[in-house]
């Protein structure tokens, strides 16, 4: 493998954003790429004094995202990789503004805003074969989820019966929401056109439904979705109970929520087979438990002993915790890899193919609770 380093630009991410600092840390946990390029903000000034803030090269801290592309495919050593971390509704054109210059994609969740959106995406990386893309559902890239996907791969538990798995949080910061209040609370989330199709679904259910989708190997093939909203006057939805009618027979039920007072505790998974069943939660990120149907109860520890594929995703010695930045580095680790070498090994972190079946998931989950009936996906 080459040892250079690759040239990284991020579009969004500025002061105060939620997740900037994280795709930040996570680009420089493995010393594998250097941030020379980026608009941080939709106002100009803002983003260029945070860029320079950074230490970026001032000719390279952009206006916007299409000043940058147009100005960066111009270069000799123009970014090889941008990272998208705007809101969910220019994920899309962004990227393909991107794609257009033979640029690699690294993007924040969701895929895109709707479905249409995703479709038109994914024809675009596709349409291209010089360019990789990865999408950062952050909790796949967890040691002990890619060993209990390894070992569900390999029959450990069987063939998969069922798949029931949570992610709720509680966005109400203990206070009761109103009109006034819940503009500041939500922001952007209130607003289809930014959020896309739904806000609980793109902001948490996506998360949800391809950690199901990861572990398990499995697709849903149906839906009977129950979204409710915050409110008569607040329209946004924020809470979902799903069944799914996966593919081979497998049935799931999913909840999502961000109306869960005190619900902070929030991602878990238990996938059902033949031969047994297995438990993994975020907030016991280094154990996976593996309950046979015949014989004692196992928990297995990342990188230690029985657990040898996760110690291929671990930095620090079994004992010693590690946690969310580390996964969500694996990601930029894994796609800088494939980057960078011809290797033809099989990669860990989410794809296009991932994105666009939690985009087509999430609109049939939209479809069936507006009829109250199964959707197909
Ligand atoms: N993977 C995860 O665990 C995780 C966690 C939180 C958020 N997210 C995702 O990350 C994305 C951003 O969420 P957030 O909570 O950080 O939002 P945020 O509102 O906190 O931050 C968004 C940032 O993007 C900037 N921005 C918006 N439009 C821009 C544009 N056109 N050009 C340049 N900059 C622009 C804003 O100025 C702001 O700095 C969303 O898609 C969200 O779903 C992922």
């Amino acid at each position: 493998m080459k040892s250079k380093k690759l040239k990284l630009g991020i579009i969004g991410g500025g002061p105060n954003s939620w997740i900037g600092h994280v795709h930040r840390i996570a680009a420089r946990f493995d010393d594998k790429y250097i941030l020379v390029a980026g608009v941080f903000s939709r106002n100009s000034k803002k983003s260029i004094s945070f860029g320079k803030s950074l230490g970026i090269d001032p000719q390279r801290c952009y206006s916007n995202y299409s000043e940058m592309a147009d100005k960066e495919n111009k270069l000799r050593n123009k970014i090889d990789v941008v990272s998208i971390m705007t809101p969910p509704g220019s994920h899309q054109k962004i990227a393909e503004k991107f794609i257009d210059k033979n640029i690699h994609i690294i993007s924040d969740k969701p895929f895109a805003a709707n479905l249409r959106q995703a479709k038109s995406l994914f024809k675009k990386i596709k349409s291209n074969n010089k360019i990789k893309y990865a999408l950062t559902h952050n909790y796949s890239a967890y040691p002990m989820v890619r060993e209990a996907k390894t070992l569900v791969g390999k029959g450990k538990i069987g063939k998969i019966e069922y798949v029931n798995f949570e992610y709720i949080q509680d966005w109400s910061d203990g206070k009761k929401f109103n009109s006034i209040n819940a503009k500041k609370l939500f922001d952007w989330k209130l607003d289809p056109k930014i959020v896309g199709i739904s806000t609980v679904l793109n902001e948490l259910g996506s998360h949800g439904y391809h950690l199901a989708m990861y572990i398990s190997g499995l697709k849903a093939k149906k839906v009977f979705a129950d979204i409710s909203q915050t409110s008569k006057k607040i329209k946004m939805d924020n809470n979902a109970q799903i069944l799914i009618e996966f593919e081979k027979g497998a049935k799931g039920m999913f909840w999502t929520s961000t109306n869960t007072k005190g619900g902070v505790y929030g991602l878990r998974i238990r996938v059902f087979g033949t031969k047994g069943s297995m438990e993994w939660i975020q907030n016991e990120p280094g154990y996976l438990r593996l309950n046979p149907s015949k014989g004692a109860v196992k928990i297995l520890e990342r990188g230690f002993h029985d657990a040898k594929v996760s110690k291929n995703f671990s930095r620090i010695k079994y004992g010693h915790p590690e946690g969310y930045l580390d996964a969500f580095s694996n990601i930029y680790k894994e796609f800088a890899e494939s980057l960078l070498s011809n290797r033809s090994k099989k990669n860990f972190y989410p794809n296009e193919y991932e994105g666009l079946e939690t985009a087509k998931f999430i609109n049939a989950c939209k479809i069936s609770s507006k009829n109250k009936s199964w959707v197909k996906i």
